[in-house]
């Protein structure tokens, strides 16, 4: 099956895509005390210069105290920092791609087992990193608008190096994603709620301040996620319905795509469908989206990180997907660790020389 609609360009606002491919965000903790060296600046000029169209960096926290649990992690303020990020962007726009970084802050989480914890608790909407679970602070209305703020002041400061998009996460378990989940939300208050639609109100008013930040031309995505790594199988939005309600206040609020997060991204959404979550999301809001999970991979990525190793597969169930209109963009995450010229080997039609993907290649960032 041809992959030629893999390889058209894409254009929103501030992006200029030259194809539909985006390298997903890949938290790889090499960047001592937060700061990103120029062993990371080459590693994604590598994968720029293997044709990835648009790269999200691995999450970059904001600037609050506990908004990390790994002292290798990239900050996304501070001069020391935002001058390593000025070098990705600079380098990255020299091999060709475009970029955006993924803004995080991971909320309650587990201590790191290097030992290393922030000088403050963690924090979050109710000190709960999952149901049982507590392991932080229950932030006050104060700590929320200080956040929202911080926020702002990363898409800000993203937009003024270079990047031409930023994607907020809200997927995975992590702080957004913890007010959206009734599991780890049990506020009283105006963000918190019986319905996903109420717990959303964190999402949005972070959105809005992004969206004040950046102004209405630059693109702006949010990452979600059904799942979270403490329930699998879990989703929130339980319908259609559901879905709408969670995700029509994130657009209204100035999200102009939708990055949604699966493991495997041709699975249904919902019974009585082949949808997939980006399918679900592009019908229900008329926004772009993007797919992910174990593209050209025969493994899942919590697979990976039990130490499985996956192969090369068929491109073909989504080119299908992607001709029908599912989706607009494509997010490859293993496959770009192992090989940062998978993009232009599947470009060039050289799938003998496809990798798949081992665990050793988390363990360094491959330069070849
Ligand atoms: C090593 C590694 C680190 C990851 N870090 C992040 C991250 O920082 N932010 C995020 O949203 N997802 C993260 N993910 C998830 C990926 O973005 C992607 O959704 C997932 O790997 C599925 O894509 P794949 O099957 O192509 O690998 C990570 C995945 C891996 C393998």
């Amino acid at each position: 099956m041809s992959t030629d609609s893999l390889f058209k360009p894409f254009s929103l606002k501030s992006l200029n895509i030259k194809n539909r491919i985006v390298m997903a965000p890949m938290t790889r903790s090499f960047s001592p005390n937060g700061v990103p060296g120029e062993n990371v600046a080459t590693y994604y000029r590598k994968r720029a210069e293997g044709e990835v169209g648009l790269i999200l960096s691995e999450g970059t926290v904001i600037d609050r105290v506990s908004s990390s649990n790994d002292a290798n992690i990239p900050h996304f303020y501070g001069a020391e920092s935002l001058a390593g990020w000025q070098k990705v962007i600079n380098e990255v726009h020299a091999g060709g791609a475009q970029m955006g970084p993924q803004i995080w802050h991971m909320g309650v989480m587990d201590n790191h087992h290097s030992g290393w914890v922030p000088s403050q608790p963690f924090e979050g909407p109710s000190g709960l990193n999952r149901p049982g679970f507590n392991n932080g602070n229950t932030m006050t209305e104060k700590d929320i608008e200080d956040t929202i703020i911080a926020y702002g002041k990363a898409a800000a400061d993203a937009k003024r190096l270079g990047f031409d998009t930023v994607e907020i996460h809200g997927a995975h378990g992590y702080l957004i994603d913890q007010f959206f989940w009734e599991g780890t939300n049990e506020r009283t208050d105006i963000y918190g709620g019986k319905t996903l639609a109420e717990r959303t109100r964190f999402g949005v008013e972070v959105i809005k301040e992004v969206r004040r930040q950046v102004g209405e031309d630059f693109a702006l995505i949010i990452r979600l996620s059904q799942f979270k790594p403490a329930a699998y199988d879990y989703k929130l939005a339980k319908t259609p319905q559901e879905m709408e309600a969670w995700l029509n206040p994130l657009v209204d609020a100035g999200v102009d795509i939708l990055h949604c997060s699966q493991r495997r991204f041709w699975e249904p959404e919902f019974e009585g469908s082949d949808l997939n979550f980006a399918g679900w999301a592009k019908k229900l809001t008329g926004k772009a989206t993007i797919t992910v999970g174990s593209v050209g991979l025969s493994g899942d990525f919590f697979g990976a990180f039990a130490g499985e190793s996956s192969q090369a597969t068929s491109l073909d169930e989504l080119t299908r997907r992607m001709d029908r209109g599912d989706f607009d963009l494509v997010g490859v995450g293993r496959p770009l660790l192992s090989d940062p010229s998978w993009t232009q080997k599947i470009h060039e039609g050289r799938t003998s020389e496809l990798k798949g993907f081992s665990k050793e290649a988390l363990g360094e960032l491959v330069l070849d």
